[in-house]
């Protein structure tokens, strides 16, 4: 098998034959019903659809039949610990398929999905690759890169997407795939098959994947129409690619061991041929074996120490305890809001390890979680400050499919965790020591509040309802 090359889009040209054939692959794709598996809105329909809300649907449109819709159909994986390995299958199924009908139009053998660097030092790395916003092929066809969605905000002008944090990789820091009491984990908690569910949103799924799902907008706003989005699929590519970037960062930034990740359960997808494929997350672990590499490959190199080995151990251990929690639900506006949690010392785990010492002394953590975010429409990044100090985002992505399975299964929505035992040290740096009152301040993002307005119309004339954003509680724990 020859190994596909996933390249970095921006060391193309901005025609770069990879480009091209996509774009003409994407057309050809686009032309087949909706019931065959190779066709663009099936693709779209692995990852969510929703009846009522597909912006492609057609009276003629006939569905595939319900049994196979189960099966295939909205299986997105998220907030959850498969946030990683569904989406790989997923991409390694696409990129198969969008191969093989650059084979049947007369293109090369070897394309390879390219990834999207919105994280690279290149100048242009936060806008959208030129292919993805001409309206027009270099010979005057139609170019379905293209997404006319007025909802795909400042890309379509040429602006850069999204922030500098938005694209931060401060998740590759992490030193667990799980978390656990005193880490947050890359790769997501663990949880059963996870469509639809509300949860707990992990660190690579957070930043920057869920923050540059709303700064692309449009399609990319919600499950069941991100796969629309051409750009959907190189956004993952660099999902993946980051995927494998940790991994290879330090010999002990490992994979889940646990049975319940590598084989219990199974995901089921069609390849090229249409034959139904059925793999484990453990399957997909070990990249050379799935056929494809990155341009670049990351060169390991120990990133932490025996000391922190052992303080991973004993980390796991960790009790975390609850030291305060705002009393009322805050709304997240266009304009900043603030929750106020009281703070008091702990009692009780948290003091035991005040008395650690020597090498059992693991410094404490300090956590903040922002817990049952709720509401729908289109997503809107969120900075987090704690008494005035910058503490993190949280991008909301999935918060309308959250909030609906909440109204399905009841309580839940999207909750996140962010560290701030730094903010927390800073605090104390200027004598303003917990136990207080902590200002959990919400800010939203400035560019979404100003695209807001347009993209309200489009959910609207999509039939979004809007039930405002909340967040329904804010805790603060040490471990
Ligand atoms: Cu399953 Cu980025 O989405």
């Amino acid at each position: 098998m020859a190994i596909r090359i996933r390249r970095d889009v921006s060391t193309l040209k901005p025609w770069d034959d990879a480009l091209l054939w996509y774009a003409k692959a994407v057309t050809e794709m686009k032309a087949r019903l909706v019931a065959d598996p190779t066709s663009w809105r099936y693709q779209a329909a692995i990852h969510d659809y929703v009846p009522g809300r597909d912006p492609n649907a057609n009276p003629s449109d006939r569905l595939p039949p319900i049994a196979e819709q189960k099966k295939f159909w909205r299986q997105c994986q998220h907030f959850s610990w498969f946030f990683l390995p569904w989406h790989r299958w997923y991409l390694l199924y696409f990129e198969q398929i969008v191969a093989a009908t650059i084979v049947d139009l007369g293109g090369p053998a070897d394309w390879a999905l390219p990834y999207w660097n919105y994280s690279g030092k290149q100048p242009d790395a936060r806008k959208l690759p030129p292919a993805f916003i001409a309206p027009q092929l270099p010979n005057g066809s139609p170019n379905d890169l293209f997404v006319a969605n007025p909802g795909r905000r400042f890309g379509n002008n040429g602006q850069p997407v999204g922030s500098e944090i938005a694209v931060s990789l401060d998740c590759l820091k992490e030193r667990t795939f799980e978390p656990t009491p005193m880490d947050l984990g890359v790769g997501g908690p663990k949880t059963g098959r996870n469509h639809d569910i509300s949860g707990d949103v992990g660190t690579l799924e957070n930043t920057p994947h869920g923050s540059m799902h709303g700064a692309v907008g449009g399609y990319m706003g919600f499950f069941n129409t991100a796969g629309l989005d051409p750009i959907f699929w190189l956004h993952h590519c660099n999902i993946d690619r980051l995927w494998v970037e940790w991994r290879s960062r330090d010999t002990r930034h490992v994979d889940p061991v646990d049975s319940a990740w590598l084989d219990t359960i199974s995901f089921s997808f069609h390849d090229s041929t249409g034959t139904e494929r059925t793999h484990t997350s453990g399957e997909a672990v070990d990249t050379t074996k799935l056929g494809y590499e990155y341009d670049v490959t990351p060169h390991p190199a120990p990133s932490f120490g025996p000391v922190v080995t052992k303080e991973l151990e004993m980390a796991a251990e960790r009790v975390p305890e609850m030291v305060g929690a705002s009393d009322a639900p805050t709304p997240l506006n266009t304009v900043p809001t603030t929750a106020r949690v009281e703070v008091s010392t702990p009692t009780g785990p948290g003091l035991e390890k005040a008395a650690l010492a020597g090498d059992d002394a693991v410094p404490q953590r300090v956590f903040l979680r922002i817990e049952n975010v709720t509401g729908e429409g289109h997503p809107r990044s969120y900075s987090v400050y704690v008494n005035d100090i910058f503490a993190g985002i949280i991008p909301l992505f999935g918060v309308t499919e959250a909030t609906r399975a909440t109204e399905k299964h009841g309580g839940g929505g999207l909750n996140y965790r962010l560290d701030v035992t730094g903010v927390v040290a800073q605090l104390e740096s200027t004598g303003n020591l917990i136990p207080e009152t902590l200002r959990v301040t919400f800010v939203p993002d400035e560019e979404h509040v100003a695209a807001d307005a347009k993209a309200f119309d489009v959910q609207k004339a999509q039939g979004e309802s809007a039930t405002p954003f909340q967040v329904g509680r804010v805790s603060v724990f040490v471990a």
